[in-house]
């Protein structure tokens, strides 16, 4: 075997070595990013609903006390606060999802699904959790999913969730008498949940993957071109 020749199998080995290492290394800094990128709006998006849910308590229900008597008003409920103001927001980003996903609800398209229940019971079983976070594959995608525990923690929210006769009757005659009671203090009730949408931010990592990978290769390949052209040179002195 010529000089040359193994000269040129010790590069291309090299080469490929150090392709594989950049790559595997690249791979896993780039999808880390982009999860990241994901779990900033979901955080962003849970704030956001805290900050309605707030808004609403100390805003909107002192004015409409008097009117409550009459009528049951939801717009009073920060729960149907939060979730008007996600239904809003979906008309332009229908794939970001937020629910108060609970065990027990007052309002039944809040109960809890299979996947959300396992979430609860998580926070019910583990002491001093304030968090989960993980990702899902759905028919339309992987999903990052960002929870928080609702907690009873305020004694104002059993006059509505703990005993049907403690409840305003305007809001037995809406809502009826058999969901969302039985709710006790400190208690874990369900987990608010924002889903956000991974697979854009997924197909620009693998294309910035494709690209650097893309560029390294050409690196690699004009400079053992170019080594070689040398050695010629070399040679014929
Ligand atoms: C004035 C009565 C009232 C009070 C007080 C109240 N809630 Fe509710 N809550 C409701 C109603 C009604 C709904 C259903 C709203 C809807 O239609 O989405 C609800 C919904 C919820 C939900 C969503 C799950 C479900 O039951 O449908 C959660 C979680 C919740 N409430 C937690 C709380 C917490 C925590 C507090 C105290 C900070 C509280 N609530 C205080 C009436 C009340």
């Amino acid at each position: 075997m010529g000089l040359r020749l193994k000269l040129n199998l010790v590069l291309i080995l090299l080469t490929l070595f150090c392709l594989l290492g950049i790559g595997l290394y690249a791979n896993k800094v780039l999808q880390d990013n982009a999860r990241e990128e994901a779990l900033d709006k979901a955080r962003i998006m849970m704030e956001s609903a805290k900050a309605v849910r707030q808004y609403t308590v100390n805003e909107i229900r002192p004015l409409l006390v008097a009117q409550q008597k009459r009528r049951f008003l939801p717009q009073t409920v920060p729960s149907y606060a939060a979730h008007s103001y996600v239904k809003e927001l979906q008309s332009n980003f229908p794939e970001f999802n937020y629910k108060e996903a609970t065990l027990n609800p007052t309002n039944p398209v809040d109960r809890a699904t299979e996947w959300e229940s396992d979430i609860i019971n998580h926070f019910r079983n583990t002491k001093n959790i304030i968090e989960a976070i993980g990702e899902r594959e759905t028919a339309t995608g992987r999903y990052l999913y960002l929870g928080h525990p609702i907690k009873i923690t305020n004694s104002a929210c059993l006059s509505c969730h703990s005993k049907p006769s403690n409840a305003p009757k305007t809001l037995i005659d809406t809502y009826g008498d058999s969901n969302g009671f039985g709710w006790k203090k400190n208690e874990i009730v369900g987990a608010q949940l924002v889903s956000v949408p991974m697979a854009a931010t997924l197909t620009r990592a693998q294309d910035t993957f494709y690209l650097l990978m893309a560029a390294l290769i050409s690196l690699f390949v004009v400079l053992i071109a170019l080594l070689n052209l040398f050695l010629t040179f070399i040679i014929k002195q």
